[in-house]
């Protein structure tokens, strides 16, 4: 991949630095962000996607917007470049999570410059809490997909996956696929069904990259062929990632893991969410009603990309008058996942085992 993470800060250009995933496969690019519009552009526009990352980008967001103050009340501007960010997508909880937390370092008693180097070491902070985090959500998920594999006399654990929470939506190895990164790594045969993931296709251009830059077999499937697969024993278990989690453990991800969940209940195949507590939504209790599914422009279902002579085109894919609908996100109710992956441990998809494995968020 060329890049060991997917955002780092250039000390010597001064300026944040990013994969731009709207280019991959076709192109390896990065981008630099060095003003909170950029990050808030990034974010809204994709450069950068997935949970984890977007957090850490919006932290990054909130360090340059003041770094790059100039007025007479940095509280204040603070606080609009907080809600500026925050507008810019609204399901994963990340964002939100970030940007507050940014905001709470914050102090009226220290001058702007010692702020901006708390926005700084914030942000990197919580860049480096995310890699402790994803690290830790692999070590307990391997443990999952090597008792599977002691079942299986040596035949490849079959495992798919939806959309991609991999490394390039956290910052470095990802939460649904750290553990099969480190099964991998540890001579488990894996091999990973990826759904390609209309409209954007995540799955077929960015998790299908990353695994095959890390020599993991896989293949990619159109996003129909999962209860197939299912239904014939080609599926031992499937991860995937979560942009919100609420407290009873309802899971907002990507549209069409719930139609997933549904296929892997109706067999008997375990489904399990990967993620890291910055994803966990304290605050809300039932996903259906309360978490905010993002809406995007119709032309990222209307449009296709692809190479064709080696450069990059765009194509409408059906009648351009046709109304279109383009829900990025689903809720998958608790009662579809056998259990949550998180750097703490796995659980139950419930409010207690939830708390069980975050007793100091009992009170809140
Ligand atoms: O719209 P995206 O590409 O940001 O959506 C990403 C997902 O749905 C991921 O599965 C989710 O963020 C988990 S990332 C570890």
């Amino acid at each position: 991949m060329g890049n060991p993470q997917t955002i780092w800060y250039n000390h010597q250009k001064q300026l944040v630095e990013t994969i731009d995933q709207r280019k991959l496969p076709f192109q390896n690019l990065i981008i630099e962000i060095g003003t909170l519009e950029e990050a808030g552009d990034a974010i809204s526009e994709m450069v950068v996607r997935g949970a984890p990352l977007i957090g850490v980008t919006a932290a990054y967001g909130m360090y340059l917007a003041a770094r790059n103050y100039s007025g007479n009340d940095f509280q204040a501007e603070m606080k609009l470049a907080a809600e500026k960010l925050k507008s810019t997508r609204p399901t994963a909880v990340n964002l939100a999570f970030a940007v507050d937390e940014a905001l709470s370092v914050i102090s009226d008693h220290i001058s702007v410059s010692e702020n901006v180097e708390k926005l700084f070491d914030y942000a990197e902070n919580l860049k480096h809490r995310e890699i402790d985090f994803s690290k830790n959500i692999g070590l307990h998920g391997l443990k999952i997909i090597q008792e599977i594999s002691e079942t299986k006399n040596g035949e490849p654990v079959q495992i798919q996956t939806h959309c991609n929470a991999g490394r390039l939506a956290c910052v470095e190895l990802g939460t649904a696929t750290a553990p099969i990164y480190l099964a991998h790594e540890a001579g488990i045969p894996v091999h990973v069904w990826v759904d390609e993931t209309r409209p954007r296709n995540q799955g077929a251009r960015l998790t299908a990259w990353e695994l095959g830059d890390a020599g993991i077999p896989h293949t990619i499937i159109p996003d129909n062929t999962g209860g197939h697969l299912m239904q014939h024993n080609m599926v031992d278990m499937v991860i995937v990632g979560s942009d919100r989690t609420t407290l009873n453990g309802d899971v907002a991800n990507k549209i069409g893991t719930y139609l997933k969940a549904l296929a892997a209940s109706d067999n008997g195949i375990p489904f399990y969410v990967a993620l890291p507590s910055t994803s966990i939504d304290w605050n809300l209790n039932d996903g259906l009603l309360e978490i905010p599914i993002e809406q995007r422009d119709g032309r990222e279902v209307s449009m296709m990309e692809g190479l064709l002579d080696g450069e990059v085109h765009e194509f409408m894919i059906f009648p351009e008058k046709s109304a279109v609908a383009n829900y990025g996100f689903d809720v998958t109710p608790a009662r579809l996942v056998t259990g949550l992956i998180t750097e703490r441990g796995v659980c139950k998809s419930t409010r207690e085992g939830i708390l069980n494995l975050f007793p100091e968020k009992m009170n809140l």
